[in-house]
């Protein structure tokens, strides 16, 4: 048996909620959040073991995820000298994680992005399908351990894949690209079939049942009532992935359709 850890959480929303709820029954967890003045403060959470940071991203003016809460986060933690090892909760762009190792270096800091929908965080963050940890390049393994072991004793008998920070980042954008995708998807078909007068119903419910498929994000319209996709994650994750494809000269023609269509769904 692990000796019991001491955990930090930075920002209690969706995210930061269900780690230290999730986290609480293994280990001693404290949290601060900026907007709540009777939460711990920051010199506290970093004198814990491990520190999850699960500050907003949101998408700025261009597109592009804003990911200066997470870097203020970071920053006084390191100012504060915290021997923590810190695990970005966020949702940020390639390299974000390396960029910060290589600026904040008296911090272990890897990423385990999350992959919980906010209608049902608490359960969702308890069974994930598996748990990511990304790791900035050519740095120690024992240095993010502590993180690891949580997680494993946390998550026992659920894969734990190791791999680099900019992997983790990439794979989160790819995950949410790909239920927008999904959604544009569904709901074309629907239209299409709602304008041939076919139900749409029976063909949803028969591609759920196909594994190749999946029964997620085929509803139309969505769980909040309106078709297209909505929510706080996808599209800003999805413009952030947009954004970053143009930066690198590259581009997305899938996903960007995909945008598109929500646009005119959703106005
Ligand atoms: N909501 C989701 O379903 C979901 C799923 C996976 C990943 N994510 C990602 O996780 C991150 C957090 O999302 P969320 O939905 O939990 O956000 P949220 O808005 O629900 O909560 C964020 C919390 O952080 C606090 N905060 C902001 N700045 C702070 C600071 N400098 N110091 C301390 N606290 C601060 C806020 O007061 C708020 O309580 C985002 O990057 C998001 O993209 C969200």
């Amino acid at each position: 048996m692990m000796p019991r850890k001491t955990v930090g959480v930075v920002g209690r929303g969706y995210v930061g909620g269900a780690v230290a709820g999730g986290l609480a029954p293994i280990s001693d967890v404290v949290v601060h959040d900026i907007a709540e003045p009777g939460s711990a403060t920051i010199e506290r959470v970093a004198g814990c073991d491990v520190v999850f940071v699960c500050v907003p991203t949101p998408a700025m003016p261009c597109g592009g995820a804003d990911v200066s809460a997470v870097r203020s986060v970071i920053g006084a933690l390191e100012h504060l000298a915290s021997g923590a090892v810190v695990v970005i909760k966020s949702t940020v762009p390639p390299g974000t994680t390396e960029q910060l190792a290589v600026a904040y270096p008296r911090l272990a800091i890897c990423c385990s992005p999350e992959f919980l929908r906010e209608r049902s965080a608490a359960a969702d963050f308890a069974a994930p399908a598996r748990v990511i940890v990304g790791v900035p390049r050519g740095s120690a393994p024992q240095r993010h351990a502590p993180a690891c072991e949580l997680l494993r004793e946390r998550f026992a008998g659920v894969p734990q894949l190791v791999m680099e920070a900019t992997s983790a980042e990439m794979l989160k954008y790819a995950s949410n690209a790909f239920f927008a995708v999904k959604v544009s998807f569904a709901n074309e078909l629907c239209e299409l079939a709602q304008r041939l007068g076919i139900d749409w119903e029976p063909i949803r419910a028969a591609l759920a049942l196909d594994p190749r498929v999946g029964a997620d994000h085929l509803q139309v319209p969505g769980p909040d009532g309106a078709p297209g996709y909505g929510g706080r994650c996808l599209p800003k994750d999805v413009s952030a992935l947009l954004q970053l494809a143009e930066a690198a000269g590259g581009q997305l023609p899938v996903v960007a359709s995909a945008a598109a269509a929500n646009r005119k769904r959703r106005g």
